[in-house]
């Protein structure tokens, strides 16, 4: 059996050695609280990098200040953040991994000193900050901050541009009707609820022509909230615009229990690749070889992304093709101990 795992996949002309993907996770280590790469990034995605993944999505690095979920978040919302970058990818790429970031603005998830900003001015929860209401200037502004970003992480040489349109921060916000009550053109219908996603995305390819994802969180798991079939819809406007993949999580608009197993959220990623005739990556405990081989082979979606298993064996990869009977190139350096 030929593991699909270890198959190379090209999007756009970059090609990842495997399917292999980590998820964007935030380290919440900009020490300096201002957005700058920090020694921890780099040892960190290098590692996985030395490990073999395909493609390494560098944690929600955020647009604005104000879009940070916490004060340690990695930041991109001025030319100076470039250098830093510069460098991470360059360690990332020395071991032949792909790289992206993920482009975000936490919205109302904002855990943040001073004014936080989303939708309409609904609390998460009971705990959390009040935001204020986004005038349309502000969405003006955040639309030109993800461009901005993305002009940044061109010129930081990432592979891959993955906009953060899941798990209740502001895109998802927008997106979903439990979150957005506005009642302008940004709220209401479907259509007005993915404006301003649908004008990230025409921004951001006005200055990007490589490989661009979209997370989203598929399902609300609220009876009044959006489900994977409102996804379809989505997706399709995305693959009109010219969106190359999603990135298919779920859940965290609003407060909810999950039930969470093995791939939870594998059958979303099947339902939107079907649906919408896109390509999709999977994410959510998949964490075994056989697991992630069965999402391939069965056509579920084109990627696995892994995150906490990634935390546990930074060299899954290896572990995964020993399990699959496959042999993969180690490091150079790793031979004499690889096998
Ligand atoms: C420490 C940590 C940080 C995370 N940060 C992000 C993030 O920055 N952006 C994002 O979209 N998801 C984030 N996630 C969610 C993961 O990308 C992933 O979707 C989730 O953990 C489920 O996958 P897993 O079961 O393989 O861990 C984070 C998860 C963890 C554990």
């Amino acid at each position: 059996m030929a593991a699909t795992l270890f198959s190379p996949y090209t999007i756009k002309g970059v090609t990842f050695k495997n399917r292999i993907v980590m998820a964007p996770m935030c380290m919440y280590s900009s020490h300096k609280e201002d957005g700058h790469v920090q020694n921890w990034h780099r040892t960190h995605y290098t590692t996985r990098a030395v490990g073999q993944v395909g493609l390494i999505i560098v944690e929600a690095t955020a647009v604005t200040p104000q879009g940070r979920i916490s004060p340690q978040d990695l930041g991109i919302w001025s030319d100076e953040h470039v250098e830093g970058f510069k460098e991470l990818v360059g360690l990332m790429k020395e071991h032949g991994a792909k790289t992206g970031i993920q482009l975000a603005h936490a919205g109302r998830k904002a855990v943040l000193e001073g004014e936080i900003v989303a939708p309409s001015a609904i609390a998460f929860n009971e705990k959390s900050k009040t935001p204020k209401e986004m005038t349309k200037t502000e969405i003006n502004e955040t639309v030109e901050a993800f461009k901005k970003g993305a002009e940044r992480a061109a010129k930081a040489g990432f592979d891959v541009i993955e906009l953060h349109g899941a798990h209740g921060y502001l895109l998802n916000e927008f997106l979903s009707p439990l979150s957005n009550k506005r009642s302008d053109e940004y709220g209401g219908s479907a259509e007005n609820r993915y404006r301003i996603l649908s004008e990230v995305i025409d921004a951001v390819k006005t200055v990007w022509n490589g490989p661009l994802f979209v997370r989203v969180s598929a399902h609300d798991y609220h009876e009044d909230g959006l489900t994977a079939e409102d996804y379809i819809t989505f997706a399709k406007w995305m693959k009109e615009q010219g969106v190359d993949l999603i990135d298919v999580s779920s859940g965290a608009v609003v407060p909810a229990r999950i039930n969470v197993y093995p791939g939870y959220q594998v059958k979303y990623s099947e339902t939107i690749k079907n649906g919408a005739d896109i390509a999709t990556g999977a994410v959510g405990l998949i964490t075994t070889p056989i697991q992630a081989e069965e999402i391939l082979q069965n056509d579920r979606a084109d990627l696995v992304f892994l995150a906490r298993e990634l935390l546990r064996d930074p060299y899954w990869p290896r572990t995964a093709a020993k399990e699959l009977g496959v042999t993969i190139e180690p490091p150079k350096q790793y031979e004499r101990g690889w096998i």
